[in-house]
């Protein structure tokens, strides 16, 4: 059985062409004057109810890899989320938002935080009333969007368009693969180990993840008392229970905890678990200190958009 089902994942390399990884492009054209009115949005907690939550805090791109070093983030009214907050660094790239990709993009995820009653439990009207009421606010939407009432569609545009910027270009990894960059030994025998074992056949493409769902528990399966909200939860087919979108893997390191129950502590463990659960193997402390070795030149620089001034 677990032999037959390796070949299987070695073979959906083959029928389904694996997509090599890929560098992210080391610059992004946005529109820099929404983009910094969108940051400003991202950080402030205006955008929640009791105005002490902010995108940032759950999503902390300066200090937490742009996740929550919380396995639960806090919303309003210090109420814990029901899954691991992901991160928005390279967001951009994954085929679909959130762990169950029920929203397509960026502008549909962006009312999910919004209106959730834990997470910010805002209304379009409140946002734009309290917006409004904000002479710094008002300037700035006006010298942007040239708009003397400030709606909920510039808002959110606003942050999409900072997200939009969120990337961290020139990784060790993405300079290696542009032939601008060598790998250590060990980070060559990682991204080797990466390969072979078959982690690429679901970490692969632009974000190395982020672009199909895969059940978490594929050769064992993951105990869990809580129910999270996966896929089965919007579409009731029992195939996927405990299927996710896979995460993406750039910038991995700094980010701890993983999963979408936040149960791996550290980036050993999550390694440990992939090989266990996803490919039916006990890796060596040898592979997984190779593999996380080649997991740390995922590392990109800080998005530029945050040293831009306005
Ligand atoms: C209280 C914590 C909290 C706040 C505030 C919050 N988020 Fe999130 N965010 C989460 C959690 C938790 C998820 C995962 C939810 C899920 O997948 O079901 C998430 C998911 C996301 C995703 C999807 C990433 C992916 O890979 O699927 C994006 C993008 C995002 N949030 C952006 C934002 C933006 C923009 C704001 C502010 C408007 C915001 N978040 C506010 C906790 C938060
Ligand atoms: C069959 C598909 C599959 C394979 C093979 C696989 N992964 Fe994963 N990976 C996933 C999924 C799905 C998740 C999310 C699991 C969860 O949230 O419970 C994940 C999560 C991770 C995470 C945590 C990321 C985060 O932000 O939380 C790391 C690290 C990781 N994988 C590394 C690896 C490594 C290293 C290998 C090879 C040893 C590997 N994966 C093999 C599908 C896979």
């Amino acid at each position: 059985m677990k032999k037959l089902l390796l070949l299987l994942i070695a073979l959906s390399g083959f029928l389904f062409a694996i997509t090599p990884i890929v560098p992210i492009p080391l610059h992004v054209k946005v529109n820099k004057q929404k983009a910094l009115l969108g940051e400003k949005l991202f950080m402030d907690p205006i955008l929640s109810s009791d105005k002490t939550v902010s995108c940032l805090s759950c999503h902390n791109i300066f200090t937490a890899g742009g996740a929550d070093k919380r396995r639960f983030s806090l919303g309003v009214g210090g109420q814990k989320d029901n899954i691991h907050s992901p991160t928005v660094l390279n967001a951009v790239y994954n085929f679909k938002q959130f762990w169950n990709g029920r929203a397509e993009n960026l502008a549909q995820q962006v009312n999910g935080p919004l209106h959730n009653p834990v997470e910010m439990n805002m209304t379009d009207s409140l946002i734009e009333k309290r917006l409004n009421a904000d002479k710094y606010y008002k300037k700035l939407f006006y010298k942007v969007y040239k708009t003397r009432y400030i709606t909920y569609k510039e808002v959110t545009d606003a942050i999409v368009t900072f997200e939009d910027a969120l990337t961290t270009p020139n990784c060790k990894f993405d300079r290696y693969l542009r032939g601008k960059a060598t790998l250590s030994k060990q980070q060559m025998r990682g991204y080797k180990d990466f390969k072979h074992l078959g982690c690429i056949t679901c970490h692969n493409g632009i974000n190395i993840g982020g672009n199909m769902m895969q059940k978490a528990g594929i050769f064992h399966t993951v105990f869990e008392k809580k129910k999270y909200p996966d896929l089965y939860s919007i579409t009731k087919n029992a195939h996927f229970i405990n299927v996710y979108k896979v995460p993406t893997l750039r910038n991995v390191a700094l980010r701890a905890p993983y999963f979408h129950n936040g149960s791996a502590k550290t980036l050993y463990n999550a390694v440990m678990d992939m090989g266990y659960y996803q490919l039916g193997t006990r890796l060596s402390k040898n592979q997984v200190d190779d593999i996380i070795a080649f997991l740390k030149t995922l590392t990109g620089q800080r998005p530029v958009i945050l040293g831009e001034t306005p």
